[in-house]
């Protein structure tokens, strides 16, 4: 089956891996869409994927390139039975559960970089945005956002990320399509949810540890203030923080901003 037909079955299907779906060919964004939709009291579990985005959302107000065919650009709306202190973890295990979904079908090792990047042969190829929402009631609201490069852009990344952006397509040792890379992901993320509901961060912290792309490595830390801090990551601890040794031997705890490797 291709690519296009395996998606089609699904969007006829309006499910995919027990979830209602909705496929929007062309939107700005498929967290809004979805942030939207849960506010409105709607949706719980809905997976809502696009074709295209014109305003796909990236952590810390960046960009998230969306072009139409170049990847896979998807949202879970989600209410977990979770203390809030715990739905802070979903991106970190969505990320374990994304590299694990794409790993068998790799020919290097899935890595995750802190706190939400999926790295393949040191390039970054995909990316999660988990959005909350706590206003409404008593359940959070969750609005899971993953976008995944699966081919390189015809005409390449744009410059400032051309160094570091990179395609599964480069990567992966199977022709992939995307309505089995949606079902896959799905499952993977049910899965990994349910065990942390069930039974709490520390078994998929062990495994995000595993992938860390970044531990005992030098890089820079560009805080949320422009601040810029060298140094070596110590990891992430029991919260999913990470924290950094700087140059001078103080240790951070890193709760935002973006975070560099400096070599490969
Ligand atoms: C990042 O690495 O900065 C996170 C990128 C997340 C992008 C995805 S694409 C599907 C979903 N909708 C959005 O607007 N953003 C996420």
């Amino acid at each position: 089956m291709t690519t296009k037909k395996r998606l089609q079955q699904l969007c006829e299907q309006g499910r995919v891996a027990g979830h209602p779906l909705r496929y929007l060919p062309e939107t700005d964004s498929t967290n809004r869409v979805a942030l939207e939709q849960g506010r409105s009291g709607g949706g719980t579990g809905m997976v809502i994927v696009a074709g295209h985005q014109s305003a796909g959302r990236g952590r810390l107000g960046k960009k998230w390139l969306s072009s139409a065919g170049g990847g896979l650009y998807f949202s879970m709306l989600l209410r977990p039975l979770l203390p809030l202190d715990e739905v802070a973890k979903i991106t970190l295990a969505a990320g374990v559960a994304v590299a694990e979904a794409l790993e068998p079908l790799c020919r290097e090792r899935v890595m995750l970089k802190w706190p939400n990047d999926i790295i393949i042969g040191h390039r970054k190829c995909g990316g999660i945005l988990a959005e909350l929402d706590i206003s409404s009631i008593d359940t959070p609201l969750v609005v899971l956002g993953i976008g995944l490069n699966i081919q390189a852009p015809a005409a390449g990344y744009p410059p400032e990320i051309a160094d570091r952006a990179g395609a599964l397509a480069d990567f992966s040792t199977v022709s992939l399509e995307d309505g089995s890379l949606l079902e896959g992901l799905v499952t993977n993320i049910d899965r990994v949810l349910v065990e942390l509901e069930q039974h709490g961060w520390p078994a998929i912290r062990t495994r995000w540890q595993q992938r860390d792309i970044t531990l005992a490595r030098r890089l820079t830390w560009v805080t949320a203030r422009g601040e810029v801090i060298h140094g070596v990551s110590q990891g992430i601890d029991e919260q999913g923080l990470l924290f950094i040794k700087d140059d001078s031997g103080v240790l951070h705890e890193v709760l935002s901003g973006d975070v560099q490797l400096l070599t490969r």
